[in-house]
């Protein structure tokens, strides 16, 4: 991909109430499994971001960590509920930090797109909880022998035990050092479990209207702001996907999400991250792709008044500058292009064309057997440009 327009507005800094992000390019968060051989960052893990950290990200979203043991899907992705996870983040942070760079952490919560049988989940000997007892189609357990499929989770008594475990989470990252969170209320888990009128059936306070569906998710949201502070917690939301097998009919699309947009505006948060729709995070059933499409800036941009709109999926820098210039978003999140480039913004900064291709058969790890080695390969040994000065 070549680089063709200068880009001043992408590379400007950002305020975010008393953070200043150094660019407006920012990193998404990327399942990528190395944490092995359990759930604690390692030293590849560190290696990783550190090298994202010093190729100029202006802000790191981390990938998804587990708020509790129970709730998972992948092995070898990282938790923040235990004391040694701290520690381990901690030296992360750290590193970070040293390199000017700032680091959220994302926090996640699978849901029902969790399977008994994967390894965190059996060790945490709870079952799969959910808003309601209806499995998802589909299964995706990348490491699970044979194909099962989603199963049918437990409805969850009092929704308040797992917002108290959002909050634990959050303590522990503001221990850990971290600048901020994002809550992922996206791609069908179990914050937009609860949004979903597909997936959430209760008809106690907790289901049923458009703002008993987005209690949960503005409950948590509450918690997190009592623990960082107002302009450090993010959300991301996905009104326009399919994926993990979540979509209403768009005017239900429409009212839930503005309605939980301009409550959580309220909020004060750092952002919003609005993920576009991408065709490769929807999923067909019944011949059929599941996702309800439409324009995501354009439906909830209005409903957005202290907060800043960052969006994600699928941006190139030409098309982010565009959009920051003509004042449409505030800052522009890469996954892909921030796999294969570690140094992405300096690239752009120095109009290098952005040619490392993602190997998409080392997107995720070998496994808790896995060597260093081998978890470093697809990870951190793609290549930095030639600089000169
Ligand atoms: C994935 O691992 O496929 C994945 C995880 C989290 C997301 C999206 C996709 O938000």
């Amino acid at each position: 991909m070549s680089t063709t327009t200068s880009h001043s507005a992408l590379l400007s800094p950002l305020a975010i109430g008393p953070l200043t992000l150094r660019n407006r390019v920012i990193m998404s968060a990327l399942t990528r499994s190395r944490s092995a051989p359990t759930n604690v960052p390692n030293e590849v893990n560190l290696e990783h971001y550190v090298q994202r950290a010093r190729g100029g990200a202006g802000l790191i979203v981390t990938e998804g960590v587990l708020i509790e043991q129970q709730g998972t899907e992948w092995q070898n992705a990282p938790g923040i509920w235990s004391q040694e996870q701290v520690a381990a983040w901690k030296k992360i942070t750290s590193a970070v930090h040293a390199e000017g760079g700032l680091i959220f952490a994302q926090l996640w919560h699978l849901g029902r797109i969790s399977h008994p049988d994967a390894p965190e989940q059996k060790a945490a000997g709870k079952p799969v909880y959910a808003p309601s007892a209806i499995s998802a189609r589909g299964g995706k357990f990348r490491f699970i022998p044979g194909e099962p499929g989603y199963v049918t989770p437990t409805a969850i008594d009092d929704p308040r035990v797992l917002i108290e475990q959002y909050k634990k989470a959050a303590i522990n990252a503001k221990e850990a050092g971290f600048d901020g969170v994002e809550l992922h209320g996206a791609n069908g888990y179990l914050v937009h479990q609860f949004l979903d009128s597909t997936s959430n059936l209760r008809t106690d306070s907790w289901g049923g209207s458009v703002e008993n569906r987005s209690r949960f998710g503005l409950e948590i949201l509450k918690e997190l702001v009592s623990v960082f502070g107002n302009k450090r917690v993010g959300i991301k939301l996905s009104p326009a996907g399919g994926y993990n097998d979540v979509g209403m009919p768009l005017q239900d699309t429409l009212d839930t999400f503005n309605y939980f947009i301009s409550e959580a505006d309220k909020l004060d948060l750092a952002y919003f991250c609005l993920a576009r729709y991408l065709a490769m995070l929807d999923p067909t059933f019944d011949g059929k792709t599941r996702a309800t499409q439409h324009d995501v800036l354009a439906s909830y941009r209005q409903s957005i008044k202290k907060s800043l709109l960052i969006l994600n999926a699928g941006l190139t820098p030409d098309e982010a500058e565009a959009l920051i210039s003509s004042k449409q978003i505030d800052a522009a999140v890469f996954g892909m292009l921030f796999i294969s480039h570690p140094d992405l913004p300096k690239r752009i900064a120095h109009g290098i064309p952005l040619d490392n291709q993602v190997d998409f058969t080392t997107l995720y790890s070998g496994g808790p057997q896995a060597t260093l080695e081998e978890l470093r390969k697809g990870y951190n040994d793609y290549p930095e440009a030639t600089y000169n000065n």
